[in-house]
C-alpha cells in the first residue's frame, strides 16, 4: 500500500484554482521532493494533505485512512513542518517536545540528541532563538517521535550548509527506520541529495514525477569559465549540451544541459583559472524541457 494516494485533487479559493487535479503517490519509505516555483501550489498541498485544509474535490488517503475523515487515526502517526512555523516565544524547546509529546502520546527522550545534534539548548525560550535555530526546534519537533510519515515544508529555509548536511542525515536515517517523508522546495539543488523522487508543480499542476538522478542529469546550469588570457571560444561551443553566451576578455559566460564532466575537463585543458557554476531556476529548467506551451 503506498503512503500517500492523492487521487484528482483541486483547491480553489475563490476562483484561483491553486492545486489543480492532483494525482500523486508516494511509496512507503520513499523520500518525495514536491519542487516549484513561488505560488506552484506546494504549500496548499501540503496543507491539504495534514488536514489543514480541505480539497475542494478530490481524495486523499494516508496508508488507507481518508486524511480529513480520519484526522486523528493519520494524525497519531504523521507530522509536519510549517513553512511559517509558529511557536510560543516564552515555551522553551523542551517544552514545545513535552507538549507535543503529551498530545500524541509518544515519548520525550528521543528528543535531547537531537537537540544535541543541531547545537540547540533546549532550555532556552524559543523567542530568544534566530530564525535558523528555531527552523531547527521545528526539525526536532517534526522528528522525534519518529512517525511514519514526514512533511517538511520548504525545511531547509535560514539552515545553514552544515545544518542542511545534518538534516539531510537525520532524513536518511529516519527513512532507513521505515518512515516516508515528504519535503517541499523552490530549489532542486536544495533537495538533489536528498529526495528519490521529485514532483514538479507549476500554477497548481503536476508537470512531471520523476527520477531525481534523471532530472538532474538533464539540469540546466549557467557555467562563467574564468582566463589570465583571451580565451579562445569556439572549443567551448562545439561541446555538446553547452551553448556559449558571452565571451569577454577574460571570460566566457556558458549554458550547460546535463552533466559538467566534459565542460570541465575542457575548461581544465584549455587554461581556465576558475569555473563559477549556479543552477538555472525552476522556471528556466520548464522553459527548457517543457517549452512556452506549458506558460
Ligand atoms: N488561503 C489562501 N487564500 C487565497 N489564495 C491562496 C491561499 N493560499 C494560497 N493561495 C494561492 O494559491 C496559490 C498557491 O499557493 P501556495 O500553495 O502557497 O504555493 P507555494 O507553496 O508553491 O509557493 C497561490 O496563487 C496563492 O496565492
Ligand atoms: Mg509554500
Amino acid at each position: 500500500m503506498p503512503a500517500v494516494v492523492m487521487r484528482e485533487v483541486t483547491k480553489r479559493f475563490g476562483d484561483n484554482v491553486a492545486v489543480d487535479s492532483l494525482s500523486l503517490d508516494v511509496a512507503e519509505g520513499e523520500v518525495l521532493g514536491l519542487l516549484g516555483p513561488n505560488g506552484a501550489g506546494k504549500t496548499t498541498t501540503i496543507r491539504m494533505l495534514v488536514d489543514s485544509i480541505r480539497p475542494t474535490s478530490g481524495r486523499i488517503e494516508i496508508f488507507g485512512r481518508d486524511a480529513h475523515r480520519d484526522a486523528a487515526g493519520v494524525h497519531a502517526d504523521l507530522s509536519w513542518l510549517p513553512g511559517d512555523l509558529a511557536m510560543f516565544d516564552r515555551m522553551t524547546g523542551a517544552e514545545h517536545v513535552e507538549m507535543v509529546a503529551a498530545i500524541c502520546g509518544a515519548d520525550t527522550s528521543p528528543a535531547a540528541p537531537l537537540f544535541e545534534r543541531f547545537g540547540l539548548d533546549p532550555t532556552r525560550p524559543v523567542g530568544t532563538l534566530s530564525r535558523g535555530n528555531r527552523q531547527k526546534v521545528g526539525l526536532v519537533l517534526a522528528f522525534f517521535r519518529r512517525p511514519r510519515v514526514i512533511v517538511l515544508d520548504e525545511p531547509s529555509s535560514g539552515l545553514d550548509p552544515l545544518m542542511q548536511r545534518e538534516f539531510h542525515a537525520l532524513v536518511h536515517e529516519t527513512v532507513a527506520d521505515g518512515s516516508t517523508v515528504m519535503v517541499s522546495s523552490h530549489q532542486l539543488d536544495e533537495v538533489q541529495h536528498l529526495v528519490d523522487r521529485v514532483a514538479i508543480l507549476r500554477a497548481g499542476r503536476l508537470v512531471v514525477v520523476e527520477n531525481v538522478d534523471a532530472l538532474r542529469s538533464r539540469a540546466v546550469r549557467h557555467v562563467e569559465l574564468q582566463f589570465a588570457d583571451p580565451p579562445d571560444a569556439a572549443v567551448f561551443s562545439d561541446l555538446s549540451g553547452v551553448t556559449v553566451d558571452h565571451v569577454d576578455e577574460r571570460a566566457i559566460e556558458l549554458t550547460v544541459e546535463g552533466l559538467m564532466g566534459e565542460l570541465g575537463a575542457a575548461a581544465a585543458a584549455h587554461g581556465a583559472i576558475d569555473i563559477v557554476s549556479r543552477p538555472a531556476d525552476l522556471d528556466e529548467v520548464f522553459l527548457t524541457y517543457y517549452g512556452e506551451g506549458e506558460r
